[in-house]
């Protein structure tokens, strides 16, 4: 087996548990327990015990590797031969509600360049995986995005970060695109929503404001689907822009991004 399908066995298996944690956790019953950046971006005890078990789950498998996560930030391993890009829990608002739209979302990326990556909706247990090169599947099912070649008739996904001067530049946004598109989903967890453009149940998505964790594994499995995953005018997507779409609805998408800003304000 080559090193990134081991590490993607690794990832999913560990994942698995994860996901397994964070229901039963759900189970149980969810309050938040902290604020982050702005009284609506929450923490629960689960992001934190998610997210401390993978942490302990890597290092007991693999000593040497760095770890990247939403709650804890960086832990350098020895080797820094390989690093683990976490969202314990993607979608926590929805965690919170009790909506099945959340998800782990686990990426291993050697050099700098992300090679294998899982997404598991811990609700529903659907699981979405991806290593470089080597197609994106979901549930066994190899993935090649929406046929959809018309920007028009593309149901376009996205989100909007937690603090309000964000949102309303986001909001300005979207207010440009909506007109010109079939429709827009905000789902609520952005590791999913590529996944779904990945399996062409949404068309395209875009997003600004995420980070590494949010689009690690997510955006590896929609870039091995066969979408465009971008930032905007060159740029790698990152928390200035993701844009994920298929060839058809990429340069349609992208413009009409770039001429609204959506990658400039706050
Ligand atoms: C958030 C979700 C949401 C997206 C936000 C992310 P979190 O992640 O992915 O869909 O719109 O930008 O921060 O906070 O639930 O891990």
């Amino acid at each position: 087996m080559d090193r990134e399908h081991e590490l993607l066995g690794l990832a999913v298996s560990i994942a698995r548990e994860a996901a397994a944690l964070a229901r039963a956790m759900r189970t149980a019953g969810v309050d938040p327990v902290a604020t982050k950046s702005t009284l609506t971006d929450v923490v629960t005890a689960a992001d934190r015990a998610v997210e401390r078990q993978v942490r302990e789950a890597i290092r007991a498998a693999r000593p040497g590797d760095s770890v990247l996560g939403e709650e804890f930030g960086t832990e350098a391993g020895g080797g820094q031969e390989v690093r683990w890009i976490l969202d314990p829990i993607d979608g926590t608002v929805n965690y919170l509600y009790d909506l099945p739209q959340y998800a782990v979302s686990l990426a291993a990326e050697v050099d700098g360049t992300v090679v294998a990556g899982v997404v598991i909706n811990a609700a529903t247990g659907k699981e979405w995986t991806a290593v470089l090169g080597g197609g994106a599947f979901a549930d066994g099912r190899r993935l090649s995005g929406s046929g959809q070649t018309d920007l028009r008739q593309a149901l376009v996904g996205t989100g909007f970060g937690y603090a309000a001067d964000r949102r309303l530049h986001q909001a300005a946004v979207l207010a440009g695109l909506i007109g010109e598109i079939r429709d827009v989903r905000r789902l609520g967890a952005a590791a999913i929503d590529l996944c779904l453009a990945a399996e062409g149940s949404l068309d395209a998505y875009y997003e600004k404001g995420l980070n590494a964790w949010d689009h690690a594994a997510g955006g590896l499995v929609a870039a091995e689907a066969g979408l465009l995953v971008t930032g905007l005018s060159g740029a790698a997507p990152g928390p200035d822009m993701v844009v994920a779409a298929p060839p058809a609805l990429h340069k349609g998408l992208h413009d009409r991004l770039v001429e609204l800003d959506a990658d400039k304000g706050p």
